[in-house]
């Protein structure tokens, strides 16, 4: 009866509508990711004169002062690639001090306020899947030294996946296989927990939003904040070079006048590979899932009629013995909307590009490309280049760390240091 009981209560609080909606999308899909040839969007280069970067840093320094920045980190996922057993935002990803990849975030944002002289609160978009331990990781840490008011979560929604019949999946007797709704969910969460409500009675206008994982995001970036309030523009995009043609990274296109992503399991390998006149890459800039929004514009999307995407995933289903497992092979779809797009919604969208050493190193696999490795090693690097600038004698070799909390940028460590001791292990908090 219990066991009844709970799935009855979890069927009765589905939206049938939607499921309805979705197992027919999901039915009629056909698998095509293959997309034509399009024109790469407008990007602001770095390579633009100091006087525009200066104003843009201006801009966005003052917006952040009057207090209309709030900082959104996306954590909602499940992290499956990085085979981690807990939230990713939990992982301890500080080459020195085993900072976890949350507490970087969060000292970000409080050093920021810090130095702009006002409270920037962090929201946080949780899903059904780790909300409790997020919330409880936060509170056992005193939330990173931020104060009460200035933490908020969101939850996204949970979606059941389908099979090529429209069928749902029971990943136990009394419990249907749900996930989350994909960061395009993120608009509804914030709409629904009340945190538009909560930034507009703070006075926040524009969010500064980012995935949990990449521990070198600056959480708040004048310039970026800048360009996107002098530029009117509703959503706005971050952008660097790709690594290689095939990088694991959407693009941005300009596609009948309107901006959007195009994801890279969308371009096949002749497309991604594809060169100018000039041997230069034709697509040579790619998405690091960083945006400002407004919050007027994401209020807009919170209700707004966003594609569904679909995935081919493998669904973990209850077995002979009442255990779920995850099938080697896919066995059904789950459908995400992205927050990317809203782009060709946005008035005035823009797209800006970013140097990869001072802000990407994502934690995504377990080990090679894009793992806590290339990330610790990444951030390292940074603080040595730093360091150095700063007039400072570093070793290649040894750990190096700079806590948010000591310097934010190359800039404020200067400030701070004329001599330091430099051991083969330099943490600096
Ligand atoms: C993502 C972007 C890609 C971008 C790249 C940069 C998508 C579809 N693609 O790829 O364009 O170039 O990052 O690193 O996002 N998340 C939630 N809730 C969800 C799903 C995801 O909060 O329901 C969060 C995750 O916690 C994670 C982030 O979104 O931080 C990215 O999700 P993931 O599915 O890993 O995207 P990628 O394929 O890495």
């Amino acid at each position: 009866d219990d066991a009844r009981a709970r799935l009855i209560r979890q069927l009765s609080a589905f939206d049938w509508g939607l499921v309805r909606e979705l197992a027919q999308l999901v039915k009629e899909q056909t698998f095509g990711p293959e997309i034509a040839e399009f024109k790469p969007a407008p990007v602001v280069p770095l390579s633009r004169p100091a006087e525009e970067v200066a104003e843009a840093r201006r801009t966005g320094e003052a917006a952040v002062r009057e207090g209309t920045v709030a900082a959104f980190v996306v954590a909602g996922g499940q992290g499956s690639r990085l085979r981690f057993d807990g939230p990713k935002g939990c992982y301890r990803i500080g080459p020195v001090s085993g900072k976890s990849i949350f507490q970087i975030h969060a000292e970000r944002v409080l050093a920021a306020g810090l130095r702009y002289g006002v409270e920037i609160p962090l929201y946080v978009m949780t899903s059904e899947t780790n909300d409790a331990q997020v919330r409880e990781f936060f509170e056992q840490n005193e939330l990173f030294g931020l104060p009460a008011q200035d933490v908020a979560f969101c939850t996204q929604r949970m979606l059941p996946a389908f099979d090529a019949e429209g069928r749902l999946f029971l990943d136990a007797p009394d419990h249907v296989f749900v996930s989350p709704d994909g960061h395009g969910g993120s608009y509804r969460a914030l709409q629904s927990s009340g945190a538009l409500d909560d930034m507009a009675r703070r006075g926040v206008r524009h969010i500064s939003y980012f995935q949990v994982d990449n521990p070198m995001v600056p959480a708040i970036d004048p310039v970026f904040i800048g360009e996107h309030v002098r530029t009117g523009s509703e959503m706005s995009s971050k952008v660097l070079k790709k690594r290689e043609p095939r990088e694991k990274l959407g693009v941005f296109a300009d596609i009948d006048g309107a901006l959007r992503v195009v994801e890279y399991s969308e371009m096949d390998d002749a497309l991604q590979r594809k060169t100018l006149p000039d041997g230069s890459l034709k697509y040579a800039f790619g998405s690091i899932a960083v945006h400002a929004i407004d919050i007027d514009f994401a209020r807009r999307m919170a209700s707004a009629d966003l594609p569904f995407h679909v995935a081919h995933k493998a669904i973990p289903v209850r077995g002979d013995g009442g255990e779920a497992a995850e099938p080697d092979e896919p066995n059904g779809f789950k459908l995400e909307r992205f927050v990317f797009d809203g782009i060709p919604h946005a008035r005035n969208p823009l797209v800006m590009e970013v140097r990869r050493e001072d802000e990407f190193a994502p934690v995504k696999n377990l080990d090679g490309d894009d793992s806590p490795a290339t990330a610790r090693a990444a951030m390292m690097a940074q603080h040595r280049r730093w360091l150095r600038q700063a007039g400072v004698d570093v070793p290649e070799r040894g750990v190096v760390e700079i806590s948010p909390l000591f310097a934010l940028d190359a800039e404020e460590l200067k400030g701070k240091v004329s001599r330091l001791p430099v051991s083969d292990n330099l943490y600096l908090e």
